[in-house]
């Protein structure tokens, strides 16, 4: 007996031109990045986190965020999403049009000093101009919260960690917050608390989860995230990514996979799965690599038959 009731329709944000190519070590032409987000919309996406305006020295591969922001055709109803982390990085950032900001903080104190070097404390400090500013932008902001179940450094994370950094997020004017797995530690239970924590300061249509694979509970998660009522995920296509101060964790749950169980489920997404198998296949032939999405390798072998 079905004893859960989920929503009919999950909103997918694609975060695999930002999380997904942040971690290559190799540059990869801007040009490249412009096709898969070209790609990536044609096949239903209408929200994509494009790029990060971050610094070139701690992250290089982000360093040709405005020459990709400026080459996409945009498509009516697609929300071009990009991280900020601070002013400088949004005032570079206007110049471009995003629909949508990223602050992103941690859960966890080590991690805040490893990916944005300074406290929570102080990283709510510099996001919160950056929250004003595009408000009065007519900007939508979102929050991405790190390390809600475990943090690389400190191991794991206490719902109540969550909880703090949610009531700092809203404190300042953050609408939206993402529960994110970083490391990809996390187990359907853990995960669940990490939200209910989340829930405690927002509504259910202003949380979603954003869950690395490299323990291989990214489905398992979304699964318990969805018998809450959550309706948003992030996941990268052909599973790309990693943060690059999370060694040894893989990338995002891949879209491909996400969409095939949503789909499965009878949940709509809007995104057209053998579309979308090609813009995974176009980025991966780009990196020399086959897919990291289970689903994309199942059915490009059943092509090729
Ligand atoms: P900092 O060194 O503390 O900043 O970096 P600072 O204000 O002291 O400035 C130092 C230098 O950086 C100066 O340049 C600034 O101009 C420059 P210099 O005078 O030395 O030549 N700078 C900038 N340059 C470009 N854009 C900027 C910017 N700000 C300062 N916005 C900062 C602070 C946050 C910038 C730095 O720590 C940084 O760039 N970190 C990168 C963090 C990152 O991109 N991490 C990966 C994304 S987060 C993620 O993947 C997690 C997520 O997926 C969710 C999950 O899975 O958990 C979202
Ligand atoms: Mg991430």
């Amino acid at each position: 007996m079905n004893t859960h009731s989920y929503p009919s329709h999950v909103h997918l944000v694609e975060v695999g031109p930002r999380d997904g190519l942040q971690n290559e070590a190799q540059p990869l032409p801007a040009a490249v990045k412009i096709e898969l987000v070209q790609r990536l919309q044609a096949a239903g996406l209408r929200h994509i986190e494009v790029t990060s305006y971050v610094s070139p020295k701690w992250v290089p591969q982000m360093a040709d965020k405005h020459e990709v922001m400026r080459g996409i055709q945009r498509q009516p109803g697609v929300c071009y999403a990009v991280l900020t982390p601070n002013l400088k990085g949004f005032e570079a950032a206007l110049a471009d049009r995003p629909d949508e900001i990223v602050v992103f903080g941690s859960a966890s104190e080590a991690f805040s000093q490893k990916n944005i070097n300074c406290s929570v404390a102080e990283s709510i400090e510099r996001f919160a101009p950056v929250v004003a500013a595009a408000r009065a932008a007519g900007i939508f902001v979102r929050g991405a919260m790190s390390c809600t179940v475990g943090c690389p450094y400190e191991g794991e994370v206490a719902a109540q960690q969550v909880g703090r950094l949610a009531a700092l997020m809203k404190g300042i004017g953050v609408q939206h917050v993402g529960v994110a797995d970083t490391l990809g530690v996390g187990t359907p239970l853990k995960v669940q608390r990490a939200f209910e924590a989340a829930l405690q300061h927002y509504e259910l249509h202003q949380v979603s989860g954003h869950f690395h694979d490299t323990y291989g509970q990214a489905l398992a998660n979304t699964l318990a995230a969805l018998q809450l009522g959550v309706a948003q995920f992030d996941a990268s296509v052909a599973g790309l990514g990693g943060c690059p101060y999370a060694r040894g964790a893989s990338g995002n749950v891949a879209t491909e996979d996400l969409v095939y169980l949503l789909h499965g489920m009878g949940i709509d997404t809007g995104v057209d799965l053998e579309a979308l198998i090609d813009a995974g296949a176009y980025i991966s032939a780009a990196l020399g690599r086959t897919s990291g999405s289970r689903v994309a390798r199942a059915l490009l072998a059943r092509r090729a038959q």
